[in-house]
């Protein structure tokens, strides 16, 4: 059984709350961003229920509307309609004794969520085109990115659906929200990918533990295994340090450019001016005074203040290399 890999205090009573709904047939909606591990959690309830053995059944209901939707739950028998060439079987048929897993399901559509909930109220249903009802037996994982109570609120899923769903709520919280786990994270996902990749286990540096623990992750966990398998697929190193890592990533890192004081931003306006005047008038410092309306002497001043070199055309001299 693939592993969920735990951090923080939140994600282990999360994982006793697990162990203890696994054994019972209640309905359990899981509620995370995208890439928070929700099908993976799903997986392991289902794997620790007494219905292991038996299917666990995922369906997309992202992708699914009207008859598609229909025809996915329930099957159809030959010929129900164009292109129904054999009987087809749907999801709830496959996941009979096992575990039905719903993926975002906010979106089901609102006509679809009426025949729907009528198949929770008896698990019985009929195929398309069919005429004889079929019992199923089947437990019900949902998961959703959306706040489904504000849906409900907004009047795009139906209350009473809801409630069938959410008999048990499970929310997992985004990474950036428990970033204490990343280090085990990456670590099993090297453990992992060198075992696959027969490839040896690289070791990583702090700083790129620091880097990750930075990051806000919008793709959660999918993006952090994503990226370790990347860096550890494209490096032969024994040591992972910052420069390994994909410039697209590092590009997040970017230093937004320094806050500055006044006195700063006036001296970097000034000797822009200085600067742009002079080149102008060639390095005739008195009529780049005149221009400026200041004294010959301040602009002297002021060019020794901010270290300003002209050479005699008035263009800047280079002096960074000290
Ligand atoms: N806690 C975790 N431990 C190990 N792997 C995880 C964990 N959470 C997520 N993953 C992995 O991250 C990827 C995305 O997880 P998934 O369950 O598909 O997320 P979601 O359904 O919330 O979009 C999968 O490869 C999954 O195995
Ligand atoms: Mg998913």
């Amino acid at each position: 059984m693939q592993e969920f890999i735990l951090g923080s205090d939140a994600m282990h009573s999360i994982m006793k709350e697990i162990d203890q709904v696994a054994k019972y047939d209640v309905n359990v909606l899981i509620m995370g961003e995208s890439g928070t591990g929700k099908e993976l959690l799903a997986k392991i309830i289902h794997l620790q229920s007494p219905r292991a053995e038996n299917p666990f059944v995922p369906v997309n209901c992202g992708i699914l509307s009207g008859l598609m939707f229909e025809d996915k739950l329930f099957g159809h028998e030959k010929g129900s309609f164009t292109g129904a060439i054999n009987r087809e079987k749907g999801c709830l048929e496959i996941a009979d004794k096992g575990t039905l897993f719903l993926d975002e399901v906010a979106e089901i559509p609102l006509e679809n969520q009426v025949d729907f909930l009528r198949v929770l109220e008896d698990f019985q249903f009929i195929r398309i085109g069919g005429s004889t009802p079929i019992k199923v037996d089947i437990r019900l994982i949902s998961a959703t990115n959306k706040d489904l109570r504000n849906e409900v609120r907004q009047g795009l899923f139906r209350d009473d659906l809801f409630y069938r769903l959410h008999l048990v709520p499970i929310y997992i919280p985004p990474l950036r929200k428990r970033i204490s786990v990343i280090p085990k994270m990456v670590d099993r996902f090297l453990d992992q990918l060198a075992a696959n990749h027969k490839k040896p286990k690289p070791t990583v540096k702090l700083e790129v533990i620091d880097i990750f623990s930075r990051y806000n992750w919008p793709g959660n966990v999918r993006e952090l295994k994503n990226l370790v398998e990347r860096v550890f697929i494209l490096n032969n190193h024994e040591v992972i340090n910052v420069e390994h890592l994909p410039s697209d990533f590092l590009w997040h890192f970017k230093d937004p450019p320094r806050m500055m004081n006044l006195e700063e931003v006036k001296q970097s306006a000034e000797t822009k001016a200085i600067l742009n005047i002079l080149h102008r008038v060639g390095g005739d410092k008195k009529r780049a005074a005149e221009i400026l309306d200041i004294s010959p002497r301040t602009l002297r001043h002021k060019l020794n203040k901010y270290n300003i070199k002209v050479d005699r055309k008035g263009e800047p001299v280079r002096q960074d290399k000290t």
